[in-house]
């Protein structure tokens, strides 16, 4: 199993982002909750009860927590040791026992010995170093078959001059690492790693794309 201590340095400095924001970040209600619902729906209509699932950038655990009844076991693995601090409260209090949630790195997390049914993703591909590694990481972390479903800010989309915003409000403390990319560059990304686009959607312009891609059987 990884630890964040054995990532880069980007890596951990955006972990003591999240840290610091864990808590506001937990009491945030989530922005648009009908397309919110919306994401579950479809991503329940592709888990059975006996499937593993995986979800990376797990945050403080509500999709993870919400899905837990749809799936046989869920690892649930976020940089932040806050963010999984405040899951695992949640998981406790809901009385949720098929959840683990972990402080791990998707960039080197070693899957148990058969990978998972699915990978989860939600707002966190635009936030990582190296998106094509994790893309072919989850591609080699799932079973034959097996589906990647990703919510993401394609900020190339609707704003490309937050390029060069991004890194001065990172050097300030106020923003995470942020990469900016087009929905195009993101569906590219996936289909150069080996997977089929099954769905796309996306709520509205500026919105995350929501995507459902999976791996050949
Ligand atoms: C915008 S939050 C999204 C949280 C949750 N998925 C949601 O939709 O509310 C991004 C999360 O990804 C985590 N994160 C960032 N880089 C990561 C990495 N390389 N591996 C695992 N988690 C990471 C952060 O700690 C943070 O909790």
């Amino acid at each position: 199993m990884t630890t964040v201590d054995t990532v880069s340095t980007a890596t951990r400095r955006s972990a003591r982002f999240w840290d610091r924001i864990a808590e506001r970040y937990a009491k945030k209600p989530v922005a648009d909750e009908a397309s919110y619902q919306r994401k579950l729906r479809i991503t329940r209509s592709y888990l059975r009860p006996d499937m593993e699932l995986l979800e990376f950038g797990c945050g403080t655990g509500s999709t993870a927590l919400a899905l837990a009844p749809d799936v046989a076991r869920i690892t649930a693995i976020d940089i932040s040791s806050k963010m999984v601090g405040i899951a695992r409260r949640k998981a406790e209090s809901s009385g949720v026992a098929n959840v683990a949630f972990l402080r791990a790195a998707i960039d080197d997390f070693e899957a148990p010995t058969g990978g998972f049914d699915s990978v989860l993703g939600m707002s966190i591909l635009h936030l990582l170093e190296d998106r094509d590694a994790v893309v072919a990481k989850v591609h080699g972390l799932l079973k034959p078959g097996g589906v990647f479903v990703t919510s993401t800010a394609c900020i190339g989309d609707f704003m490309r001059s937050f390029k060069l915003i991004a890194p001065v409000g990172r050097f300030l403390g106020v923003l995470p690492l942020v990469k900016v990319f087009t929905a195009v560059d993101l569906e590219n990304s996936l289909k150069e790693q080996g997977f089929r686009i099954a769905e796309r959607w996306q709520p509205g312009k500026g919105k995350s794309v929501f995507i459902v891609a999976v791996k050949a059987s």
